[in-house]
């Protein structure tokens, strides 16, 4: 019998927020899952439609703070995924990453402290909140200083910094993970690897960006998904847990890695102008949370990719019909219709 009985997930509806709930639900069968999503462009009720039971959907805002005090007192532990998640759209328009990603987590600490203080808190964050590494640099730990590049990063940097201050100052019980690139299944298509896929599979370009050398450390998303169970059951308050998969590639590598599996030419690649302010690359040092959770990656970038590329193939129309939308619109005006 599960401990947790009633978890509040905010961003349930996106990518890595749908993938724990599927988790959650098979992995602690007396847990009840309140997801709060707002449902921009980015959350999709579709990755949850086979769930039948322990599961309520409420559509808000996070910045609603009476919606958000009213749930609050309802569970015992807060997941919170919600965020705007996309660097490209933080660096055309950084408003809403500082509405949602600051203030929003604000809002989510204050109802817990004025509400409910022995609420648990699992604030999921992100590796580039660390910055950008060089290529003889050591890969990120948790003692590495905060050095945002992008407005995104920059976002959950702020965020992470006001859990840290709820723990100190509110003796919240709050736990901060970071994790690298994950990869998956229900990943919206404006990210590196479903836009490959998908373009590809449409046989239309695939723009890389400057040269393609930039690093990521990708990790497959039911892998961070477990870690967060874990975090979320054996973390310490005020600690902070990174996340990766323990794989370094660099983007023209992915891209070509897709290409191989998909049987298309190689033909299909441009490279387009750099992304401004680009973090040349991130790596995960992740020894804490394998010592100290018992966790570990358990997919290979080829386990990982394969699995993906043939959910892809199987769900044509789960991302046809977000082609077909607001993504579109949103790459005609910036990007000229790539896409
Ligand atoms: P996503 O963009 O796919 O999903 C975000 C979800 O949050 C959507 O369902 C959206 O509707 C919801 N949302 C946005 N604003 C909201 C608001 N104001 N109120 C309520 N709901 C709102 O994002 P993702 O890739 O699933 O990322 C989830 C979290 O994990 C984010 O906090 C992100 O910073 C973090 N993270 C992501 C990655 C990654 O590789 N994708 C890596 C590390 C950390
Ligand atoms: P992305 O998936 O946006 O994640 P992040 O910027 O958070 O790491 O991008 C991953 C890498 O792929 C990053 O170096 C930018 C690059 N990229 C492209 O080359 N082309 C694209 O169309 C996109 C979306 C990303």
């Amino acid at each position: 019998m599960s401990i947790y009985k009633k978890i509040l997930v905010t961003g349930g509806a996106g990518f890595i927020g749908s993938n724990f709930i599927h988790l959650a639900l098979k992995s602690l069968p007396n847990t009840h899952i309140v997801n709060l999503d707002k449902l921009t462009y980015a959350g999709n009720l579709r990755n949850l439609e086979a769930i039948k039971k322990n599961y309520t959907f409420v559509k808000g805002d996070i910045l609603d703070s009476s919606l958000v005090q009213n749930l609050i007192p309802q569970c015992d532990t807060v997941v919170h995924f919600a965020a705007e998640s996309h660097v490209d759209r933080s660096i055309l328009d950084a408003v809403s990453f500082i509405e949602t990603n600051v203030k929003g987590t604000l809002v989510l600490l204050e109802a817990i402290k004025k509400i409910n203080p022995q609420c648990r808190f699992v604030h999921v964050s992100t590796d580039e909140v660390y910055g950008s590494l060089s290529e003889q640099d050591a890969a990120f730990t948790e003692q590495t200083n905060l050095a945002p590049n992008s407005p995104y990063s920059a976002s959950k940097a702020g965020s992470d910094l006001l859990v840290r201050s709820y723990v100190h100052t509110h003796q919240l019980d709050a736990i901060t993970t970071r994790c690298s690139n994950n990869y998956g299944p229900y990943q919206f298509p404006e990210k590196l690897i479903p836009l490959m896929i998908t373009n590809a599979l449409e046989n239309k370009p695939l723009p890389v960006y400057g040269e393609g050398k930039n690093i990521r450390d990708w990790i497959y998303v039911t892998d961070h998904c477990e870690g967060l169970l874990l975090a979320l059951e054996k973390g310490k308050s005020g600690e902070v847990y990174n996340f990766g998969g323990d794989i370094q590639k660099n983007n023209i590598d992915v891209v070509k890695n897709i290409l191989k599996i998909l049987n298309k030419p190689e033909s299909l690649i441009r490279f387009v102008e750099d992304r401004k302010g680009h973090d040349w690359r991130y790596d995960m040092n992740n020894s804490k949370a394998k010592t100290q959770l018992g966790w570990a990656p358990s997919h290979t970038f080829e386990t990982g990719l394969e699995k993906t590329v043939a959910w892809y193939c199987k769900n044509e129309t789960w991302w046809k019909e977000i082609k077909t939308g607001e993504y579109r619109d949103f790459y005609k005006k910036y990007y000229g219709g790539i896409g």
